[in-house]
């Protein structure tokens, strides 16, 4: 048989960072001197009540499919956090556990979208938006935010898109993916109640909530209850593996989505929503936020030493763990540029271009997740060659 044509649909970018990784792993094998600045991940695991839950659920539970939904416990785990961190009255009916965000991701899109639906996100974001919602049939609107509007979106941009051609959703990320910045909560109120007044849907993706500087994350729950609000284990909660995520889902989309789980994944891991459970007890949430001290601590390392390597043109990072620079005075080339500083100096940075397909070459992101001694040696070898 001649070679399978792949669908039309099927043809999105791969991520180029996972380049990257694998250059690094090479590096790694050669010169065993690698230090990843490029990963999205935390380095730890997650946390001890997990770690023992799971040990005991292996040996007590024949591990089947779970009921599509996620099991009750874990959903009303996820509603009374909710009500307890946000002080929203988030029932368990709203809440449908995914496999990761990702996996909830697909199934609202498909629950919500038609093909050729139009739905905007900011320009630099998280690359599989785009790409999810290409294959998908669905036109991502990238909408251009620059640093006066700390990369996010804002109702008079999207007034601007929606006045070209009606959009139909809005995806938004606070904090966001690569560049770490919040939107300010006016904004982020009147963003809902514009989606709201236009009938746009407004998908909120929460993922990096618990991982902030100073203002807390706000959720989408809080100023609409016509929102759909993505969720995941995978960052604050240290388990990305695990494949736990979620969605608050407004009362038309429940049963759709519900659905369509049933058919693509059946349910999420069940092993990862017996262990779940104990990602939000007091013990799991004051072991994370060590976590997120120690990211703090690199945050602050990473601003006093960003201008060492010249770069002072970023928006400081509020939440999650990325520092998005302009690094246009050494390169227009950032995906080559991240390729040298691998090969120079064993440090494997992120190029824009997955975030920014139209500037990112001007751009990389510097992960701050790891150790504080590692950021600290990585930066050292940056200053050596630039
Ligand atoms: C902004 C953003 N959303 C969603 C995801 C997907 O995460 P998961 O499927 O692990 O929940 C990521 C992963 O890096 C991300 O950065």
């Amino acid at each position: 048989m001649s070679e399978w044509q792949p669908s039309l649909r099927s043809a999105v970018e791969p991520f180029h960072v996972m380049e990257v990784m694998r250059a690094a792993a090479a590096r790694q094998q050669t010169h065993g001197d690698m230090i990843l600045l490029c990963v999205g991940q935390p380095s730890t695991p997650a946390p001890r009540p997990v770690l023992d839950a799971v040990h005991a659920v292996l040996e007590s539970d024949a591990l089947g499919y779970t009921v599509g939904d996620g099991i009750p416990a874990l959903r009303e785990a996820i509603a009374a956090h909710y009500r307890s961190t946000y002080d929203v009255p988030v029932t368990m009916d709203e809440v449908l556990v995914s496999t990761g965000s990702s996996g909830g991701f697909s199934t609202v899109l498909l629950a919500a979208f038609d093909p050729g639906a139009r739905v905007a996100m900011a320009r630099p974001g998280y690359p599989a938006y785009r790409n999810t919602l290409r294959a998908l049939g669905i036109q991502p609107v990238e909408i251009d935010c620059g640093p006066a509007t700390r990369f996010q979106l804002t109702v008079e941009l999207l007034e601007r898109a929606h006045a070209e051609a009606p959009l139909d959703g809005v995806i938004v990320a606070s904090p966001a993916n690569p560049t770490g910045t919040l939107i300010a909560p006016g904004e982020f109120a009147a963003i809902a109640s514009w989606c709201t007044s236009q009938r746009v849907l407004l998908l909120s993706d929460e993922i990096y909530h618990g991982i902030t500087f100073g203002a807390a994350a706000q959720t989408a729950r809080a100023v609409s209850e016509d929102a759909v609000v993505l969720g995941s284990l995978s960052k604050f909660w240290s388990m990305t593996g695990w494949r736990v995520g979620w969605n608050l889902l407004p009362r038309g989309l429940r049963r759709p989505v519900d659905v369509l789980q049933g058919n693509l994944a059946i349910c999420a891991p069940a092993v990862s929503q017996y262990a779940a459970v104990a990602a939000f007890s007091p013990e799991s949430t004051d072991e994370l936020r060590r976590h997120v001290d120690r990211y703090a601590v690199n945050r602050e390392l990473l601003l006093r030493r960003l201008p060492e390597l010249g770069i002072d043109s970023f928006a400081p990072p509020d939440g999650a763990f990325y520092a998005y620079c302009d690094v246009s005075y050494l390169t227009d080339d950032s995906k080559q540029w991240c390729a040298e500083v691998l090969d120079r100096t064993g440090v494997a940075i992120a190029p824009g271009v997955d975030f920014d397909p139209v500037h990112g070459n001007r751009f990389v992101r510097l992960s701050f997740c790891g150790t504080t001694d590692d950021l600290d040696e990585a930066i050292d070898r940056l200053v050596a060659i630039v």
